[in-house]
Formats: structure tokens, sequence, C-alpha cells
């Protein structure tokens, strides 16, 4: 474990919403009043925390080039930089030692990484589940042969499926390419049972965990449990850290063999006009100069969220699932995608996917915008396969809505309007929401609003706050 300052944790006597960064930032409605804003759209990306903030500017004072400069100041960061794995591989409990904790951009970045790494033959596959957000398809779809792994009609992976795709592929099957969490319907895929069977038919699991991450506790266990997790992919900005950083976990013997797949500064041992000899990863697959900040930032969140402690984030935040879930019962032609039922809320994260009946997701995403400063998501949440089959879009629709929007005209995209919580969201905010979805389920709304076909969004006509007001550049 790294030595690192952990005084600052989450006090238990605070409420969880004070902790984060511009929680108190009123913004404007269409009536001309304000409101506290409401951020209900934590599964795209979350605010910082004031611990993490404030480490930032606390590295700022002592910020410089790390790995190769020789003052006290690179020495510093290279300390810290290095003591930033340590909290990683403690967070998903692995042995620094044995496993390559790869920094990057973001969990995106590091399945492309992991996917190009991989040199994938041409025979070989990689199964891919239908619940997947692009970012865990198409860098395999690039790189591989996928098959897609089913799901059942609540959007729940089809584990049968799975198990006739590994049976069918076995001995082909180079790997399982698998969210832990839903971004769409929130549900928790099982994920040791999933390593388990992955393991029983000799190929290896990645596991997404850029939603699930923030949500529950994660173990990857060690490599001769046969329930251990192969590679792990997590993005900061995802979990209290946007300061663009990432990571790529997986074992040190697999990133030894074969070239990096993005070479410069920092990836070699020695260098020649003919030759090149690669350092030993993490370092070989970090070309460049890594972002450190946002480094700091990634590992400050995790120690804050460990120090706070992960049960505490489940609990409150499973009573808010099954908050909500009740009062939304009430909303006239409410259609909620996966689970609807307060109950459940074990196998599932805060991530609510709806819609009203007869009411544009992009509507009801606008007025809740611009009526009730309440910022959540609408539309397919990068994963359009997905939500194409929770909507039941059939091939013939799909095709027609696929051509009217490369004409450019967004109108009909499929989707739906989307709640995902942090662990610091309330249940008076659930209130605030529920009222209005009730206001709008009834056609009481404020404004008059227009589409912008182009964007696929609606907007009140004739009104427009002034951005440049709040913040500029
Ligand atoms: N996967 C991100 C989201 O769900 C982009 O919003």
């Amino acid at each position: 474990m790294a030595t690192v300052n952990k005084t600052q944790k989450i006090s238990s006597k605070s409420t969880f919403l004070q902790e984060v960064v511009g929680y108190n930032r009123q913004v404007p409605l269409l009536n001309g009043t304000f409101q506290r804003y409401i951020n209900f759209d934590n599964a795209a990306s979350t605010p910082a925390l004031k611990p993490v903030l404030d480490k930032v500017n606390e590295a700022m004072e002592w910020y410089s080039s790390i790995h190769r400069g020789t003052g006290f100041k690179s020495q510093l960061c290279s300390r810290i930089y290095d003591q930033a794995r340590e909290v990683v591989a403690d967070f998903v409990n692995i042995d620094p030692a044995s496993h390559a904790i790869i920094f990057g951009k973001n969990a995106t970045e590091a399945i492309n990484k992991l996917a190009r790494r991989m040199r994938l033959a041409k025979d070989q596959i990689v199964l891919v589940s239908k619940m997947e957000h692009h970012s865990n398809d198409l860098p395999w779809r690039a790189n591989g042969q996928v098959k897609h792994i089913g799901i059942l009609e609540d959007g729940q992976l089809d584990l049968e499926d799975l198990v006739h795709l590994l049976k069918k592929y076995y001995g082909k099957t180079a790997l399982v390419a698998l969210t832990g969490a839903s971004n769409v319907t929130g549900w928790v895929n099982d994920i040791a049972k999933i390593a388990g069977l992955c393991h029983e038919y000799g190929t290896k699991l990645l596991v997404d965990a850029a939603q699930l991450a923030p949500h529950r506790r994660i173990d990857m266990k060690p490599d001769d449990d046969p329930e251990h997790i192969d590679f792990l992919v997590i993005s900061a900005h995802k979990i209290y850290a946007p300061f663009g950083s990432g990571a790529l976990i997986g074992d040190k013997d697999f990133f030894k063999d074969g070239d990096p797949d993005d070479v410069g500064g920092g990836t070699i041992k020695i260098v020649d006009l003919d030759y090149a000899h690669w350092s030993e990863p993490p370092e070989k697959d970090e070309a460049g100069t890594p972002n450190t900040i946002g480094v700091i930032a990634f590992a400050k969140a995790l120690l804050t969220i460990m120090e706070t402690g992960i049960e505490r984030i489940v609990e409150h935040e499973k009573k808010l699932t099954g908050y909500i879930l009740k009062n939304m019962a009430g909303i006239p032609g409410i259609e909620i995608y996966g689970s609807s039922d307060p109950a459940i809320v074990d196998n599932r994260l805060g991530v609510i996917s709806f819609n009203i009946k007869d009411i544009p997701h992009a509507l009801t995403a606008a007025i809740l915008n611009y009526e009730g400063g309440i910022g959540v998501r609408n539309g397919c949440f990068c994963a359009q396969p997905y939500i194409k089959e929770l909507l039941g879009i059939n091939s013939a629709e799909g095709v027609e809505i696929k051509q009217q929007i490369l004409r450019g005209d967004r109108s009909r995209l499929p989707g739906a309007v989307r709640v995902s919580f942090g662990f610091y969201n309330t249940p008076e905010e659930i209130d605030r929401f529920i009222e209005l979805l009730k206001i709008i389920a009834t056609g009481e709304y404020e404004g008059k609003y227009l589409l912008d076909k182009q964007r696929g969004e609606y907007h009140p006509e004739g009104y427009s706050p002034s951005y440049t007001k709040y913040f500029q550049l």
C-alpha cells in the first residue's frame, strides 16, 4: 500500500452531496427563476470530489515531468505516480508485482489498446455481449472476429447463450469482453460466475468496469483462482476524478510479450537507428509523457472511496434506486427498460432508462433541464444495438431510421431518458425529479418546445440562457 495522506476522507457526519465540487451551483430556468442543479447523469461522467480537487491543486505546486527528470520535483512526482499504481492495485485487490497497471486516458482507450495488443489471428474469436456500450464492441470488431452473446427479454445477459458460444467456439475464443454493469439498464453481471465459465472453457475475461467501479467492490482475485478477472479497465472520469485518466490492468506476462501498440518516449530500454528494446510493463505500454495530474486525481478518488467505505456507498445507492423506482411507478405512461421492481436493487445499479408514452425522450430530457434544472441524458447512451433490442425496433424500422440519420435528420433517433446516480445524490433530489416527471406526463409543462431535427434536440421557443454569464475561457 502506498504511503498516502489518509486524513481527508468523507466525514460520516456530512452528507455525501457537500463533498462534490459544484454541488450547490444555481442554474437558470425557463420561468426566470434559479434552482440548484441536480446531476442525474453520473453514468456519463461524474463531478470531482472535493478531496480530489484539493489534491490536484496541491499536486500542481509540485508538478514536474516524471521518470526522466533529475530535479527534486521530478523525483517526487515519479514516486507519487508509482504509488498511484499501488492504490489502483489495492482498489481491485491485485498484487502490483504480478500485474501491469497501465495508465491512459480512459476505458475506451484502454480497451482499444488491449484489442491491438492481443494481435488476434484471423480465426480467433472475441465474444462480446449485446449489452455493451460501443467502446467495448467496436475495438474488437476493428481488431478481430466478434460474436455477440445474446440478452434476455429484460436486458440481462443470457448466460445460456454465453455457455453455448463458449462450447461452439471452444479453442478459438481468445477473450470474452463484458461490461461489469450496463450503462443503460444498470444490470450488474455475475462476474465471478462468468470468469469461472471463461476459464473452464479455456478463455480469458476482460471486464469493462467503467460503470461498475464507482458502485460496487471489485476483486480481480489471484491468477490461480478460477474466478479471477484477466483484464479490467476503469475510467477515472466516471469515478469522481474527471482529469483525463484511466487504467488497463492485466497480467504483466501478457504485456511482456510482443511490441507495444504505441511507441515513443518512455517505452524503450535502449534504442539506436537499427534497433529498439522495449521497457518492462507497464512503462512499455505508456508511450510519451503521462497525465501525472490525472493519475494523482484518479488515485485520490479511489482512496477517498475506499476510506468512505464502498459498502456505505452501495447501501446508499440501493436506497436511492428503490426509492426512485417506487415513485416512478405512479407516473402515467411510464415504461422502464430492464427492471422496474423497487425490491430488485442487489444486482442492478442506480441507472434507470425510461420513456413516457407518446412523449419523445429528447423532449422529456429538455423539460427536465429547462424547467427543473435537472441534468439527465437521453438517446442511446453509446449502446445503440442494446437500446434497439430493448425498445423492440425491428430491422426494417432500424434501416429506415439509419437512412434518415445518415441524411442528417436525427428526429427519430430511438432512445430513452436515463437517470444515473452517484453516491452523493439524495432522496430530496428524486422528489424534485418525480414532481416534474408527473407534470411532463400530464402535459402540464410550461414551455413550447421546438425540435432541432439535425441535432435531435428540443429547445423552448424564444428562450436561450446566457451561458457566457456563468463561465468563460
Ligand atoms: N458510456 C457513457 C454513457 O453511458 C458514454 O453515458
